[in-house]
């Protein structure tokens, strides 16, 4: 049943229980709007005897979302979605302490990847919760048997939304899903200020460099790059973006960032970025133009926004220079370095999103489960936004945690803005 605890899964260590659990206790602090969502879940139990398989990045954040859902009557299991952002205190103690199976060990090869995501599909989901669609593709690829048992899934980010529409596009969808990623307090806030914030601080954890001064290059003008270019110039950095939307590129230029194609920021940059959702931003032609030290990361999905195989090919030697830094030797002598293997360095150097920007993406998680419970039957096989009443009430609760008020429209103003003949 939901709540009896079980000591399966496959951890590091269940040893690393406690340092866990007071990792997840002080998120819990910084979540207000998720911990009164858990109190009503726990009187109200609308998740009650549902099997869910959420794979996310297994962090302290995740760690709270997941006790939510169990609270609110679920029988949940997690996994990584993606193999270096577990925190493998917080996978132990949600084996040990709460009695949810968890799949996902800091570091895990491709194989073990993918036998966590098996070993959570094993638990024949009805909801299905992602963060980059890995969970819904392997089971609409290779276990369709379970297809029959699934209501509806969320996914929480903007590649997996990607994947999914394409899937829906093409009717290999088999199942409402929401992109928690397109709500207004998911975006607006998680990618913009939780990605600027810790992929600054993955990067200064893995280099200890010195930001004031460093020619930043920013590769994508999305919500997520427009927080790491923020962050950056408010350390002194001199941040360059390139772009391959005219519209975000122009944005950028109206921020006060420089913009280029990457032929030539490549040449220029200290530090590279990237923050696309895209393949192969840094490829071959980069990385002979790079200067003697550049480093280069990224932030966005997977690891394949920098060509890492053409980086083996062209490099003569490579060795570890520091915790999450690859020295990587080119031919002609230049060194040049990668952090986090290409994974996002904010949750492999870093402990990704601070909790108080995950305590809207995972209060939208947690009441769009909660919404597609009672609609999925309504709902066709598409991707779904987050219901607009659930993004204000989110806003509104996070608002009020922080004592802050907002004014309410007066009747005359309600009228004023309904009508289409006043002010005229
Ligand atoms: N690191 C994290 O914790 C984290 C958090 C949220 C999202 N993400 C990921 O970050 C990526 C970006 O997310 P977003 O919300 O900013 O998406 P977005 O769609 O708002 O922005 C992506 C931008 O990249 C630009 N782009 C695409 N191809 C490019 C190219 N070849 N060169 C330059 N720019 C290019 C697009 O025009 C767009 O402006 C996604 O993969 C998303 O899944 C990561």
């Amino acid at each position: 049943m939901s709540t009896a605890p079980k000591l399966s899964g496959d951890v590091k260590d269940l040893g690393l229980a406690e340092r866990g659990k007071r990792k997840i206790e002080w998120a819990n602090q910084q979540m207000p709007v998720l911990q009164l969502i858990r109190k009503r879940f726990i009187k109200e139990q609308p998740l009650k005897g549902v099997r869910v398989s959420a794979c996310l990045h297994v962090t302290s954040e995740t760690g709270n979302l997941a006790i939510t859902l169990r609270d609110g009557g679920a029988d949940v299991v997690v996994c990584a979605s993606n193999p270096l952002s577990t925190q493998d205190e917080v996978a132990a103690c949600l084996v040990k302490d709460y009695g949810i199976p968890t799949y996902a060990i800091k570091g895990e090869d491709n194989a073990t990847y993918y036998a966590h995501i098996a070993a959570a599909l094993d638990h024949k989901p009805q909801i299905t919760m992602d963060d980059g669609a890995d969970l819904v593709t392997t089971l609409l690829t290779k276990r369709t048997d379970l297809v029959g048992d699934v209501i509806a899934g969320t996914e929480e980010t903007t590649t997996g939304v990607i994947r999914l529409r394409a899937m829906a596009k093409d009717g290999t969808l088999r199942y409402p899903i929401i992109a928690v990623n397109d709500a207004m307090t998911k975006h607006l806030f998680d990618n913009r200020y939780g990605t600027g914030q810790s992929t600054i601080d993955g990067i200064l954890r893995a280099t200890n460099l010195l930001m004031a001064g460093l020619k930043f290059v920013v590769a994508g003008y999305g919500w997520c790059g427009r927080g790491v270019a923020m962050r950056a110039k408010g350390l002194g950095a001199d941040v360059i973006v390139t772009e391959i939307s005219p519209v975000r590129a122009l944005e950028a230029v109206m921020d006060g960032f420089r913009v280029m194609p990457m032929s030539e920021a490549a040449r220029l940059g200290d530090v590279f970025v990237t923050v696309t959702g895209n393949k192969s931003i840094l490829a071959a032609e980069h990385f002979e133009k790079m200067k003697d030290g550049a480093v280069m990361c990224n932030s966005g999905h997977f690891n394949v926004e920098i060509d890492i195989p053409a980086l083996e090919k062209m490099s003569s030697a490579k060795r570890p220079a520091r915790p999450f830094v690859d020295e990587y030797v080119m031919k002609d002598g230049r060194k040049i370095y990668l952090l986090g293997e290409g994974r996002l360095i904010n949750l492999a150097a870093a402990e990704g999103h601070p909790a108080s920007v995950m305590d809207m993406s995972f209060a939208n998680q947690s009441l769009s489960v909660e919404y597609l419970l009672k609609n999925a039957a309504q709902l066709e096989k598409q991707v779904y936004p987050v219901p607009d009443a659930i993004d204000r009430q989110i806003a509104k609760l996070k608002l009020e945690s922080m004592g802050i008020q907002v004014d309410k429209l007066t009747p005359e103003q309600e009228q004023y803005l309904a009508s289409w003949d006043e002010g005229t």
